[in-house]
């Protein structure tokens, strides 16, 4: 079966002064998922929340909340976010030592785990991880910040990856997250993405309703051309 679609509008770009209301606005906008970007200052030159912050919003939608670590030791911290409130965990392979540990330890508590590369990350790292995850997240800029521009030899991985999934006959969700905005995210479904991360591209617009929507045809009718 194929994995749906899933629209994925990153808080990283939403006025941080009233994240409640700006998850409410995406919700009733029709977002599948909220991707809620955790970063350290070490693994990535930004920092931004934590936990207590994730355990607060989580009271505020129903929305499962993917939370993509962008901190080093990640291991360390899955519990934390795991009893926080976040039902997906995004480690990235270059930052846990011990990732398959780390991988363990998420669906030991019970979340969906998956394992985020860098755009100069090769798919490789992640080969031997695949029947641990659920869902592999591709960087298509290099993490730490909202708003810059798609990386599009990224494409590549995501078609070598599904094709391995598909080959494997895993059925893996492949996300996408970085410069992903109405008129590029063909390219990325076509590719093999069905998550899709848009931060800058959902929030700075103005009718958040209208964007997903659109968002969602595009991808959908790229992955039916195939
Ligand atoms: C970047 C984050 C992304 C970010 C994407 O490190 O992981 O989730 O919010 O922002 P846009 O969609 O603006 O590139
Ligand atoms: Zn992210």
């Amino acid at each position: 079966m194929r994995p749906r679609t899933l629209i994925a509008p990153s808080i990283l770009s939403a006025d941080f002064g009233r994240l409640a209301d700006q998850i409410h606005a995406v919700a009733d906008a029709g977002a599948d998922l909220v991707h809620v970007d955790i970063m350290d200052g070490h693994f990535v030159p930004n920092l931004t929340i934590g936990a207590p912050v994730v355990r607060a919003l989580r009271k505020e939608t129903n929305l499962p909340f993917d939370v993509h670590l962008m901190i080093e030791e990640p291991e360390r911290w899955v519990e934390e976010y795991a009893d926080a409130g976040a039902d997906i965990i995004t480690v990235h392979a270059e930052a846990a030592v011990h990732l398959h540990r780390a991988l363990e330890s998420i669906r030991r508590a019970g979340k969906k785990a998956a394992v985020g590369l860098n755009p100069a990350t090769r798919i490789e790292h992640v080969r031997h991880v695949l029947d641990l995850v659920d869902m592999v997240l591709i960087m298509s800029v290099n993490p730490g910040f909202g708003g810059q521009s798609f990386i599009p030899q990224v494409l590549e991985k995501i078609a070598a990856l599904r094709a391995e999934a598909d080959a494997r006959r895993i059925q893996l969700d492949i996300e996408v997250d970085g410069g992903i905005k109405i008129d590029n995210v063909d390219r990325v479904a076509r590719a093999g993405a069905n998550v899709i991360v848009s931060g800058s591209g959902i929030f700075l617009e103005e009718d958040y309703r209208t964007t997903i929507a659109r968002m969602r045809e595009r991808a959908e009718a790229a992955r039916a051309r195939g």
